[in-house]
């Protein structure tokens, strides 16, 4: 008997990008996919039914994806986090340590209001600096975090645990 196909299945795996060693896990396979996006927009949102958000945050670039559709699901507005020097307005700044490398993020600084209950949205969680920069940016600005949702986690990479050390919810489809 045929399987139904679950949101991992959709997902594809690239040996060796951006560096040797490292197996990306390219979600734009299920983006392309038209059940699959449905499917993996749906479950993302599950875990949140009847709570209140305020703000969608999505962290760049495949949070932009997810974020926009959950936010549009959702009928509230979005938020963008993006790499240092792309947003126009005025913003906060955070580095971090990422996977294969160093970055700072940017939040502009009246995207959040203080005591607004925020959703973070990324494709996937590993060592968690990314999103432990964009907890730290929203808290800045007192966003409330709700909870932050992925795709995908790499349990092996730590994040988390270190999400759920700064006392974040954390929610993943797949590991
Ligand atoms: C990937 C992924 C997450 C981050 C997760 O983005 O989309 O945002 O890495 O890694 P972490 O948990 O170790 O921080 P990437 O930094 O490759 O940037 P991109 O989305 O702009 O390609
Ligand atoms: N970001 C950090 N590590 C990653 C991986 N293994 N696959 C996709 N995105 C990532």
């Amino acid at each position: 008997m045929q399987q139904t196909k679950q949101v991992q299945d959709y997902i594809r795996t690239i040996v060796d990008f951006p560096h040797e060693g490292i197996l990306f896990r390219d979600v734009t396979t299920l983006f392309a996919d038209p059940r699959g996006f449905r499917m993996a927009i749906d479950q993302m949102l599950h875990p949140y039914a009847g709570e209140r958000i305020d703000k969608v945050v999505g962290l760049e670039a495949r949070g932009f994806i997810l974020g926009g559709a959950i936010a549009h699901q959702l009928s509230v507005g979005f938020v963008p986090i993006r790499k240092k020097g792309k947003l126009p307005g005025r913003t906060l700044s955070q580095d971090y340590k990422l996977e294969y490398g160093e970055a700072i993020v940017e939040i502009h600084d009246d995207a959040i209001a203080p005591g607004e209950k925020v959703l973070i949205v990324d494709d996937l969680l590993a060592t968690g600096g990314t999103c432990g920069a964009a907890i730290q940016l929203i808290e800045r600005l007192q966003g409330q975090i709700v909870s932050c949702a992925f795709i995908v986690d790499l349990p092996d990479l730590g994040g988390r645990k270190r999400l759920q050390e700064m006392g974040m919810n954390v929610h993943a489809l797949c590991s």
